[in-house]
């Protein structure tokens, strides 16, 4: 399993602890930045970490800015990604079961660390339901496709 994780700098705080996690489970982590809590703009990392899921050059993606909003909105816009911001277990299990969710986002001024790794560790430990999902989340897709 390989992960892209990326942040801005009001996600920063989150990143290492994630990181840590990530590679504590054997997963091999691809670090998109930012490096620091100097000011940058979130949709770069969101977009980075988007396109390495979307290309399949990762299997999943953890994206982080203050809130989680600005960065999981970023990497919504690149087609094949479902990016699903989450603030606590019960969020990250339900969108793992029911949302096939690829990118996980959450915000470095809402949650603390512990609780980010938390939400990481339901978000990784659920699969996907499934079942009567599959078809709600193909219509991702149509839409995505779709003209007008
Ligand atoms: C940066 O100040 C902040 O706007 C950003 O981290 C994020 O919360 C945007 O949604």
């Amino acid at each position: 399993m390989k992960i892209a994780v990326g942040c801005d700098h009001g996600g920063f705080v989150l990143k290492e602890d994630v990181i840590n996690c990530l590679k504590a489970r054997g997963i091999e982590v691809v670090d998109c930045g930012t490096n620091s809590t100097d000011s940058v703009d979130y949709p770069v990392f969101g977009e980075k970490v988007a396109r390495l899921v979307a290309k399949g050059e990762c299997d999943k993606g953890i994206v982080m800015c203050g809130t989680g909003i600005g960065i999981s909105i970023a990497a919504n816009k690149v087609k094949g990604i479902r990016c699903a911001l989450c603030h606590d277990e019960y969020t990250a299990k339900m969108t793992a079961m029911h949302n096939n969710s690829n990118i996980l986002a959450m915000g470095g001024r809402v949650v603390n660390p512990e609780m980010a790794v938390r939400i990481l560790e339901s978000w990784l430990d659920t699969p996907f339901e499934g079942g009567r999902h599959i078809s709600r989340v193909n219509m991702f897709s149509e839409i995505e496709n779709r003209e007008d």
